[in-house]
């Protein structure tokens, strides 16, 4: 068996989410080419809907109308979404909208009290019942903060980013992680009134709408990431993702994989919007080496290490992650749902306090694995199951539809015996 052909992908999640909050800041129309088709995106989508904004799917992705934002009819639901329920909380704070967010069961136990914390102390009114969704919005005037993150997540600085679009004076974010930076990244890029200094951002308050902007988004990262594990472990295989995002904070996938003895070769990379997009080649390998990720590291790969857990369980050696605890808060608890798939599959994995260590090379047996309703344990598990003796069973990989509806075929278009 081999994946063989050219992959395109549709948008990046995080770059999506980011474009549909900025395009409602538009007097005018705003076209977003290329959106991530996932459920999390049309979360997003949807909830600006409902605050009067006229977001319309086109086939090639989404006119948006920007407008005065009005306080919504029902519930905002974030579905499953973190960074929908965390940048809007942040965003609709700044524009002053009284709202009640609400997510389903996976979102509505991750905590909130992260962004909680820091928008009270920019003055917002916000209600949730142990810092878990829903959480109730009271419009008041914000005035900016500095604020130093203390923990490494993105979405906690891009929630008071763009509080910061509404609050009165400078809101300074200083980011000792370098979590991933596409918030800033687009503010520029829209020409947003943003100054980045080293790990400190600020931004000051808009004083009124923006221009209407263009975005062709560059396929997402991560759903790529997946293909470039299978691609790796199957040895003749060999696939080109044409137009995929490589911004430097999201690709430490890479560079642990090049660590363990991968064929990946960028070839070729721009500059467009701030954000930089490329080629990649991936062939396939014989063997991969084990490898050990710091704390340090961890930032650049969070959403990769299901995929890298299982790439450990088929390298020579011992792999150890640490500084990995962030993992309990995702759309499973994934050291947990880690450990638990790939010891099912007769592999050695064991759970540290901040990560887990895999011995490795063995053999998937079959069996049967759960998504625990998270789509990217669900994906890691296909890549397992391509190399495994008989067959995987993984319950519900629908959850995949919240990152990539289209993964199953893009997966069939490519699978050669
Ligand atoms: C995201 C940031 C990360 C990541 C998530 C998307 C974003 O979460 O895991 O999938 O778009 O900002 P944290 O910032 O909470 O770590």
């Amino acid at each position: 068996m081999k994946l063989d052909g050219f992959l395109s992908l549709p948008g990046d999640k995080s770059l999506t989410h980011r474009a549909l909050i900025l395009a409602t800041l538009a007097k005018g129309a705003s076209k977003i080419y290329n959106p991530c088709s996932g459920r999390d995106a049309r979360s997003t989508a949807n909830c600006l809907s409902q605050c009067g904004v006229s977001v319309i799917e086109e086939p090639w992705g989404y006119r948006i109308d920007g407008a005065e934002l009005s306080n919504p009819e029902g519930i905002l639901n974030c579905g499953n979404s973190g960074t929908a329920a965390r940048l809007l909380t942040g965003f609709l704070c700044g524009q002053g909208i009284q709202a009640t967010l609400s997510g389903d069961e996976s979102l509505s136990n991750r905590p909130m009290g992260r962004i909680i914390d820091p928008l009270r102390h920019m003055g917002a009114f916000l209600e949730a019942k142990d810092e878990k969704l829903p959480l109730r919005i009271d419009p008041l005037e914000l005035n900016g903060i500095k604020y130093q993150l203390p923990i490494a997540s993105a979405q906690v600085k891009s929630a008071l980013l763009l509080a910061g679009l509404g609050a009165d004076g400078a809101t300074v974010v200083t980011d000792p992680f370098h979590t991933r930076d596409h918030t800033e990244r687009m503010f520029q890029a829209l020409g947003l009134p943003v100054k980045v200094q080293g790990n400190k951002i600020s931004i000051q308050k808009l004083r009124g709408p923006i221009e209407p902007f263009e975005y062709n988004l560059p396929g997402d990262f991560s759903t790529a990431a997946v293909f470039i594990a299978m691609a790796t472990i199957l040895e003749d295989s060999e696939i080109m993702i044409r137009n995929i995002l490589l911004n430097k904070r999201r690709l430490g996938f890479l560079r642990v994989l090049e660590r363990m003895g991968s064929n990946v070769d960028i070839l070729m990379e721009e500059e467009i919007n701030h954000e930089i997009r490329g080629d990649l080649r991936v062939r396939g390998v014989r063997e991969l080496e084990a490898f050990t990720i710091t704390e340090e590291e961890v930032v650049d790969l969070i959403d990769e290490i299901p995929l890298l857990a299982v790439l450990a369980a088929l390298s020579e050696g011992e792999s150890e992650i640490v500084g990995a605890e962030e993992l309990r808060f995702k759309e499973s608890d994934r050291i947990n749902s880690i450990a638990v798939n790939l010891n099912t599959l007769g592999a050695m994995c064991r759970v540290t306090p901040t990560g887990f260590r895999i011995l490795g090379p063995c053999t998937f047996k079959g069996g049967k694995v759960s998504s625990f309703g998270d789509h990217r344990i669900a994906m890691a598990m296909t890549v397992a199951s391509l190399v495994a003796e008989s067959s995987v069973e993984i319950d519900d990989e629908e959850c995949i539809g919240v990152s990539c509806p289209e993964f199953s075929s893009l997966l069939l278009a490519l699978l050669e015996d």
